[in-house]
C-alpha cells in the first residue's frame, strides 16, 4: 500500500455493461438485458489497491473484465494512461493486454492439467515474442523464486500443486510481463482460510516490491480491510460508496456499507459478540429489472417513500471529505444503529419471474 493522491492510473467513466437475452431460433430477437454494470465511476491511482466488494452478482467481475478489456462495454469510457480503451486498434489492444492482467478466483480452472508448469508461466514471453528457450525458462524460474514457488518444479503439472500453490502459479503468470494493472478477482475466495493470509501477504509484498497498482475484488469486506487504501462497494451494477479504507471501515454511509461491515467475519470473539449484526433480508434482486428508485431500497432498514422514486446519485454527503462518495438520500449519520430495524416504506415492491440469462 503506497497511500493515495497519486496520478491517476485508470478511471472508468459512466461504465455500463448489458447482457442481451434473446429467445427464438432464427431471429434471436431480444427480450430483456441484464444490467450487469450499470453506470459505474471509479479511479485507481498508481500504486494504490481499490477494493472492490459486494455480494455475489452485483457486476463485480463484469466490471473486471471491462476494466482489462476481456469485455466491449455497452456505455461509457475506460481511461488507461490517458487512452480510452474502449476504443483502441487490434495493435493497442494488444499493448494494453501486457499492461494490464488479471488473477482469478479458481487457479485450477485457468491452468490447463496437461501442461507444465514452467510453461505455462511462460505463456505470456511466447504470447508476446519476449523471450524463448534457456532465456524464457530463467525467467520462468525466477518468477517462480519471486511468487514463493521451487523454481525446481519447472517440469510438474498443476495437480502437483496444493491451491494456495496453484494461485501462486497464476500470480506468476500475471507477472510475467511487469503489468502496470493487476486485477485480482476473489484471488482467495477458493483458499482455505489458513492459505488466505499467505496469499494476501505474497500480493501485498509483491506490489511494494514492483510498484504494481491492484483493484483486488471480494464479497467480504474483511477480506480487502488489510490491503486496500480505498474500497469501493457495489451494489447491482452500481457503485453505492467509494472511500478511504479507514474512512469506510471506521464509519460506513451506505446502510448496505454498513450491513456488509456488521456481517463481515470479525476476528476478536468477544467483539464479536458486542457487534450488532445487520441481517441483509431477501436475495440480491434480480439485474434484470433492477428496483426504481434507489435499488436497495427494497432490503434497506433506512427506506423511505422518496428512496422508492428517486436515485440517490453517488456523491459527498453532509459532513464527509471530498473523497468519501456515497449514494444514498439519508446516509448512516455516527453512533446510529440499523441493526433489528425494518424498511420504513409503504410498499416494498416483488421480482417478477424472469427468464434464464443466455450469453
Ligand atoms: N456473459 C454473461 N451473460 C449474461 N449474463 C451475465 C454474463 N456474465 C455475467 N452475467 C450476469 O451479470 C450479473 C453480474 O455478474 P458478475 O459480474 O459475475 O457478478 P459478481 O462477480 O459480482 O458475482 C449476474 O446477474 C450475472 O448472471
Ligand atoms: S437511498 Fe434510501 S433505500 Fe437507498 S440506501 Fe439510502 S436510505 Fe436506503
Ligand atoms: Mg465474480
Amino acid at each position: 500500500m503506497t497511500g493515495t493522491g497519486g496520478e491517476v492510473l485508470v478511471s472508468a467513466e459512466g461504465v455500463f455493461k448489458h447482457f442481451p437475452i434473446r429467445q427464438g431460433i432464427v431471429f434471436k430477437k431480444e427480450i430483456a438485458r441484464v444490467h450487469a454494470v450499470d453506470g459505474v465511476d471509479l479511479t485507481v491511482r498508481r500504486g494504490e489497491t481499490l477494493g472492490v466488494v459486494g455480494e455475489s452478482g452485483c457486476g463485480k467481475s463484469t466490471l473486471a473484465r471491462c476494466l482489462a478489456a476481456l469485455h466491449p462495454v455497452t456505455g461509457g469510457r475506460i481511461v488507461f494512461e490517458g487512452t480510452d480503451i474502449t476504443r483502441l486498434s487490434r495493435a493497442g489492444l494488444k499493448a494494453f493486454r501486457r499492461d494490464v492482467q488479471m488473477i482469478f478466483q479458481d487457479p485450477y480452472g485457468s491452468l490447463n492439467p496437461r501442461r507444465r508448469v514452467g510453461s505455462i508461466i511462460g505463456d505470456p514471453f511466447a504470447i508476446h515474442g519476449l523471450a524463448d528457450g534457456a532465456e524464457r525458462k530463467s525467467r520462468v524460474q525466477e518468477l517462480m523464486e519471486l511468487v514463493g514457488l521451487n523454481p525446481e518444479h519447472y517440469n510438474r503439472f498443476p495437480a502437483e500443486f496444493s491451491g494456495g500453490q496453484r494461485q501462486r502459479i497464476g500470480i506468476a503468470r500475471a507477472l510475467a510481463l511487469k503489468p502496470k494493472l493487476v486485477i485480482c478477482d476473489e484471488p482467495v475466495s477458493a483458499l482455505d482460510v489458513s492459505i488466505q493470509a499467505q496469499v494476501i501477504n505474497l500480493l501485498k509484498d509483491l506490489q511494494e516490491e514492483l510498484g504494481l497498482t491492484y483493484v483486488f475484488i471480494a464479497h467480504d469486506l474483511s477480506v480487502v480491510r488489510y490491503v486496500s487504501d480505498r474500497v469501493a462497494v457495489m451494489y447491482l451494477g452500481r457503485v453505492v460508496e467509494d472511500a478511504a479504507g479507514a474512512e469506510l471501515y471506521g464509519g460506513p454511509r451506505h446502510p448496505y456499507a454498513a450491513a456488509l461491515l456488521s456481517a463481515a467475519s470479525i476476528a476478536d470473539p468477544d467483539e464479536a459478540e458486542r457487534a450488532e449484526r445487520i441481517v441483509l433480508t431477501g436475495d440480491v434482486p434480480s439485474p434484470i429489472d433492477p428496483p426504481s428508485g434507489c435499488r436497495f431500497h427494497p432490503r434497506c432498514p433506512k427506506a423511505q417513500d422518496r428512496c422508492v422514486t428517486d436515485d440517490p446519485a453517488l456523491t459527498v454527503r453532509g459532513g464527509d471529505p471530498a473523497d468519501h462518495l456515497t449514494a444514498c438520500h439519508f446516509p448512516v449519520e455516527p453512533g446510529e444503529h440499523l441493526a433489528g430495524r425494518a424498511a420504513g416504506i409503504s410498499q416494498v415492491s416483488t421480482e417478477p419471474e424472469l427468464p434464464e440469462a443466455t450469453p
